[in-house]
């Protein structure tokens, strides 16, 4: 391993991966490919500064002549594929995009990864293609019953890296991580859209009774999960990467709200999302027979993420402008309008 693709690396977990790959491997070169959608961010990348070591390509995965054109140019061997279209919340809103990359531009990396040749190909997925889990642990051998078009876009793709390896004897290896958060996640995603909307005093929408339950996870664990399963992993094989940590969304969204010293009449129970799952659960141990053990607890994890958010206004109050208010407009307003005439 030499050479080393990581597509979507410019968005929250494929940019930490890229961070984290640069300092602990310095012989590996890590050449980022990104299409930069609205959650694709160089400022992410900001913190690598050796060119030798690290490069950017712009460039979409569903974009056969400019994946093989990045084949090519920089050597590739190894893929870490981070590129998808990422929030439940947007895919129900439409699933185009989601379609377009987190299925079909899987299947054209594959395929022109096939044809250059590469040693190894690793596929970032989800706990949510499992479904909702009611009770007990998802282990990698359990069936697929995704229920929001993110996790069926996200499951479409994963199968395809399994037809690639046993059709084509592809090496790949998947990884299935659960809910991550941490530094540079966009704010749209549950605890930094309600971290930087609280330091400004607006309304937290929980979704329901929030009594939801998922599996929290910090992004620098799903890092080391991801690249132990890279060094270690099996030909052919899943593992799941979970925190192990199971919290209601109602709790998170207390815990915020007390590290940041603001008052819980933030909080605004507002109309369920469609298709809600309930619960994720994993067991990791599969992954830990392999050496990964988690760094940080939930506790650890908060307290690093809100001092984070707070420090690094400029990071995140560019964002929150122009696409995200509308974005913010179709999803909320009429939740949060809702919520007000029912209260008391
Ligand atoms: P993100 O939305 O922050 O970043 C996605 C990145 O992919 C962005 O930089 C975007 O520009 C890029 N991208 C999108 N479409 C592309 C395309 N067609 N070609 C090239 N680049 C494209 O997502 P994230 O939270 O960092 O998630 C990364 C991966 O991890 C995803 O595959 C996601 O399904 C998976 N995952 C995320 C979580 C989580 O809690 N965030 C949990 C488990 C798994
Ligand atoms: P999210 O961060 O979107 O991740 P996922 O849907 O992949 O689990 O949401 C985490 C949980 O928080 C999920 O149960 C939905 C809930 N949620 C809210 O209650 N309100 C919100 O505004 C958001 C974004 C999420």
């Amino acid at each position: 391993m030499k050479n080393i693709l990581v597509s979507g690396g410019a968005g929250f977990i494929g940019s930490a991966f890229a961070r984290y790959m640069v300092a602990r491997y310095p012989q590996y070169r890590i050449i980022v490919f990104d299409k930069l959608t609205y959650a694709g961010n160089l400022d992410n990348l900001l913190p690598i500064s050796d060119e030798a070591q690290y490069r950017f390509v712009r460039g979409d995965i569903a974009d056969r002549a400019a994946v093989k054109a990045a084949f090519q140019e920089f050597e590739i061997d190894t893929v870490v594929n981070f590129a998808a279209e990422s929030h439940v919340d947007r895919s129900i809103l439409s699933a185009d995009a989601f379609l377009h990359t987190d299925t079909v531009g899987v299947y054209i990396l594959l395929d022109e990864g096939r044809a250059h040749g590469l040693e190894c190909f690793l596929h970032v997925s989800t706990d949510e293609v499992y479904g909702d889990v009611h009770e007990g642990y998802s282990v990698e051998g359990d069936g697929f019953a995704p229920n929001s078009p993110y996790a069926a876009s996200k499951a479409g793709g994963e199968l395809m890296v399994r037809a690639y390896h046993v059709t084509h004897g592809m090496n790949t290896v998947i990884t299935r991580g659960s809910n991550t958060y941490g530094p540079y996640q966009y704010p749209e995603k549950l605890l930094p859209f309600f971290i930087t909307e609280a330091m400004d005093d607006r309304p937290l929408p929980v979704y329901g009774d929030g009594r939801q339950i998922r599996d929290w996870l910090y992004v620098e664990d799903h890092v080391t999960g991801i690249d132990v399963a890279l060094h270690y992993g099996k030909a052919g094989e899943a593992y799941n990467i979970a925190g192990e940590d199971l919290r209601h969304n109602i709790d998170v969204t207390h815990d915020l709200l007390g590290k940041l010293g603001k008052p819980e009449t933030l909080i605004r129970h507002v109309p369920d999302r469609e298709g809600h799952d309930r619960r994720y659960a994993m067991d990791a141990s599969k992954l830990r027979a392999l050496g990964w053990t988690r760094g940080h607890t939930f506790e650890q994890g908060l307290e690093d993420t809100v001092r984070w958010y707070a420090d690094n206004t400029w990071w995140w109050r560019k964002i929150k402008t122009g696409e995200y208010l509308e974005y913010y407009q179709r999803q909320y307003a009429a939740r949060l309008a809702a919520a007000e005439q029912s209260r008391p």
